[in-house]
C-alpha cells in the first residue's frame, strides 16, 4: 500500500509517498526557516502564511506521476495556523479522491522515521523523541501501546539549542548552528574536557529532564568568560545537552531492558549525540539495538507521517478529522 503523507505542523511544508511504511517513493520538504532566521525564530502567523503558499506545489511535486492508496496528515501537536493548512488540504484531497484518510500524531510519527528501513526495529522499543518543542522518553510495547517514561519539565532539548544559539548570536535554527561551531572546536582537540555548564537532573533517579537553566548559565558564561571562544561555548552547550540525553536514555535501557533504542526528532540529527550513544553503549557493554534515522528524516518530514499511518491504519471519515495543537505523544490523533 502506498500512502501520501502531509506534514505542516511548524515551518516545514512536507509531502511524501511511502510504500508499506518502509520504502520512500518520494519525499519533498519546503522550509520557511530562512525567513525565520531573519527574526531569530518562528513567527506563527508568518509560518502559516508560508504553508498556504507551499502546500499545493509540494503535494504536486511529491505525487507527480505517482499513484497512492490513502492519505495521512499531521493533526497535531504544532502551531494551529500551520496545522490547519495541511489538515484542510488533506481533507479536501480525501473527499475529492474518495481515498481513506488517517489522522497522525506528529510526535509519535517522528519515531517512525526508524521504520523507513530495509530492516525495521523490533519491540519492545524505547524511543527518545528530541525536537524543537518536545523531549519525551516512551516505551513502545507494540504499535498500539505506548507508555510515557519521562520528559522535560520545562524547555525541550531543541529549544535549549535554539535559545542558547541566540545568546551566542548564531543563526536560527540553533541546533545545526551550535553543532557546526562545536565541531570546529572538537576537530582541533583530542578528547577535550567539557565541563563548563551544569547537567541538570542527571543524577536524579527518574527520567525527567530540565533544560531551562542552561540559558542562564550560558548567559553568565558569555558575560563573565569573555576570553572563551564561541566555538568552545558551542561545544560546551552541546555537551551539556548531549550528556543528559545519553545518560537518562541509557539509565532507562538498563532498567527496562527493551530490544531497541530509537532516536527521533530534529536533535537526533546531532552527530555528537549519535557518537556518544554508540560509545557509551559499547563501553558499558549494553545489549541494545540503537537506531537513528538518516538526517533528512530526523527533522520534520512527511515520510514518517505516511509510515506511521501504514503501521497504525485507522482511517476516519474526512469530516471527522480536526487539527489539535495540544496533543501529547501518548494521545491518539
Ligand atoms: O523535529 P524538528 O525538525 O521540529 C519539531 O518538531 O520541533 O526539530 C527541530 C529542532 C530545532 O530545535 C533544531 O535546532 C534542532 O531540532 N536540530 C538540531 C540539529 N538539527 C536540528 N539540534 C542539534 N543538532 C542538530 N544537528
Ligand atoms: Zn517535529
Amino acid at each position: 500500500m502506498r500512502i501520501l503523507g502531509i506534514e505542516t505542523s511548524c515551518d516545514e511544508t512536507a509531502a511524501a509517498i511511502v510504500e508499506n511504511g518502509t520504502e520512500v517513493i518520494s519525499n519533498i520538504v519546503a522550509s520557511s526557516s530562512e525567513m525565520h532566521a531573519k527574526t531569530g525564530g518562528v513567527i506563527p502567523e508568518q509560518a502559516a502564511r508560508q504553508q498556504i503558499v507551499s502546500i499545493l506545489p509540494v503535494i504536486s511535486e511529491a505525487s507527480k506521476s505517482k499513484t497512492f492508496d490513502a492519505i495521512a496528515v499531521t493533526v497535531g501537536p504544532g502551531l494551529i495556523g500551520s496545522l490547519l493548512v495541511g489538515v484542510e488540504t488533506a481533507k479536501t484531497l480525501a473527499y475529492l479522491s474518495k481515498k481513506p484518510i488517517v489522522p497522525v500524531n506528529h510526535l509519535t510519527a517522528h519515531v517512525y522515521s526508524n521504520w523507513i528501513s530495509e530492516n525495521p526495529p523490533v519491540f519492545p522499543a524505547l524511543a527518545l523523541v528530541v525536537s524543537g518543542g518536545h523531549t519525551d522518553l516512551v516505551l513502545m510495547k507494540n504499535h498500539e501501546k505506548i507508555l510515557w517514561i519521562g520528559g522535560t519539565r520545562d524547555d525541550a532539548a531543541g529549544e535549549a539549542f535554539d535559545k542558547t544559539a541566540r545568546l551566542l548570536q548564531l543563526p536560527y535554527p540553533g541546533g545545526p548552528s551550535i553543532a557546526k561551531e562545536a565541531n570546529k572546536y572538537l576537530s582541533r582537540l583530542h578528547n577535550p574536557q567539557l565541563r563548563m555548564f551544569p547537567r541538570p537532573m542527571i543524577n536524579k533517579n527518574n527520567f525527567d529532564f530540565s533544560f531551562s537553566g542552561l540559558k542562564t548559565a550560558v548567559l553568565r558564561g558569555v558575560n563573565t568568560q569573555q576570553r572563551v571562544s564561541k566555538q568552545r561555548l558551542a561545544a560546551e552547550i552541546q555537551e551539556a545537552i548531549v550528556d543528559v540525553l545519553v545518560r537518562k536514555a541509557l539509565d532507562a535501557v538498563k532498567k527496562i531492558k527493551p530490544k531497541s533504542l530509537l532516536l527521533a526528532g530534529g536533535v537526533s540529527a546531532n552527530s555528537r549525540l549519535r557518537e556518544k550513544f554508540k560509545k557509551t553503549i559499547k563501553s558499558q557493554s549494553l545489549i541494545i539495538d540503537l537506531r537513528f534515522p538518516p538526517e533528512i528524516l530526523c527533522t520534520d518530514n512527511a515520510a514518517c507521517i505516511a509510515s506511521y499511518a501504514y503501521f497504525n491504519f485507522k482511517p476516519l471519515p474526512w469530516n471527522r478529522i480536526t487539527a489539535n495543537a495540544e496533543l501529547t505523544i501518548t494521545d491518539k490523533a
